[in-house]
């Protein structure tokens, strides 16, 4: 059990607060997608392939590298976090979807099967994220917090900080 006065948790509740700020504009871009506007709509499609590429998998990265594995281990199963895996590889194939089609649209305007595509992968990648960061801040989250000791806390932001410049 922690001794520190703040959740061991907070940090990765911070970072997702951040990364749910980003998410929010996937549903606001689907529902406005159809009024095509140039420059406005192809600029924020690709500012949104950056926040994916630059920022969310990055962040699904370091997880899956340092936090699951933690996680497993706190468990007692090996594999007890395989179904976020599973989100995370889900995300990762409509972002690759997104990402090639906003390629193909460039300035635009979509034909309205790109249109229908576009709203597709927006509204599930909106969609599934927002579940998947709900599980890990209801359920994993709290049950590191009740779990780890201060020493496990710092061991854990320590290899965080060493994935993150591993992988820059
Ligand atoms: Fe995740
Ligand atoms: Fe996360």
């Amino acid at each position: 059990m922690t001794t520190t006065s703040y959740p061991p948790t907070r940090p990765l509740r911070a970072e997702h607060a951040t990364l749910q700020r980003g998410v929010a504009d996937f549903a606001r871009v689907a529902a406005e997608v159809s009024d095509w506007s140039v420059p406005d709509t192809p600029d924020r499609l690709r500012q949104m392939r950056g926040f994916l590429y630059g920022e969310l998998l990055p962040h699904a990265e370091a997880e899956e590298g340092v936090l699951y594995p933690l996680l497993d281990k706190v468990m007692g199963a090996h594999g007890a976090t395989s179904t976020m895996v599973a989100d995370h590889r889900e995300i990762h194939r409509h972002a690759d979807a997104l990402a090639g089609l906003i390629d193909a649209v460039g300035q635009g305007p979509p034909q309205s099967g790109e249109l229908e595509a576009l709203r597709e992968h927006l509204y599930a990648l909106w969609a599934i994220i927002r579940l998947h960061m709900e599980k890990e801040e209801k359920f994993l989250f709290s049950l590191l917090d009740s779990r780890l000791s201060d020493a496990d806390t710092a061991t854990l932001y320590e290899e965080l900080a060493a994935f993150g410049h591993r992988r820059a």
